[in-house]
């Protein structure tokens, strides 16, 4: 089983790649196969909204116009079983290095070649509070819209904050086991 796990911090040795780093060992240790992306690292520009209508050849074609590193992961997305999407939390809400590429995403399984295979994908969120500690519950129902307006199976979405990320360490993990255990 082949699981990416979507970062959207840019900090390798960060809270929320800690978080990350403790799914992945989970994932590893059920046997999955995982690869770890740094969304800020990649070029994703936002969504243009191209047309008046606000749609684009996103819904009239199943893919997006703009000439970025959007398409190679789209198409890593779709090939692998599952996601894990963790994000820091910024304003109580998904940073926006994962917002753009989910906002653009989405839009391209409007049209039946944007949905394969990202209808019914496993996806688990987290988000990592890691300022004052507040906004992790509002972040999650906020990438948990996402995730389901994409089109994915919403295995979970975990809220940590700064002052329980070491105690949430142990669950975390035990998601990446359950994530792929639990699809064997
Ligand atoms: C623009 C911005 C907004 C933030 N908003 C919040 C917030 O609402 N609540 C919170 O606890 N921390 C907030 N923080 C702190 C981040 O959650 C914290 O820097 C992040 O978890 C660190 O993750 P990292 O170590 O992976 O970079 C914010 C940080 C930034 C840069």
């Amino acid at each position: 089983m082949k699981v990416i796990i979507l970062l959207g911090s840019r900090n390798p040795e960060g809270q929320t790649a800690r978080a990350a780093d403790a799914v992945r060992k989970g994932i590893e240790a059920a046997k999955g196969q995982v690869e770890t992306v740094f969304l800020p690292s990649l070029q994703i520009e936002r969504c243009r909204q191209c047309d008046d209508s606000g749609w684009g050849l996103c819904r009239s074609e199943g893919h997006c116009v703009i000439p970025d590193d959007m398409a190679q992961l789209a198409a890593k997305v779709r090939a692998a079983d599952a996601l894990v999407l963790a994000t820091p939390v910024y304003y109580s809400d998904v940073s926006e290095s994962l917002r753009a590429f989910l906002d653009r995403l989405r839009r391209t399984g409007t049209h039946p070649s944007g949905h394969k295979d990202l209808d019914g994908k496993r996806a688990l969120g987290i988000c990592v509070a890691g300022g004052g500690g507040g906004g992790a519950p509002t972040c999650c129902v906020s990438l948990e819209r996402i995730m389901a307006t994409s089109g994915f199976e919403v295995w979970d979405t975990i809220p940590v904050r700064r002052q329980n990320l070491e105690s949430k360490l142990p669950a975390l993990k035990q998601a990446g086991y359950d994530l792929v255990q639990q699809a064997v």
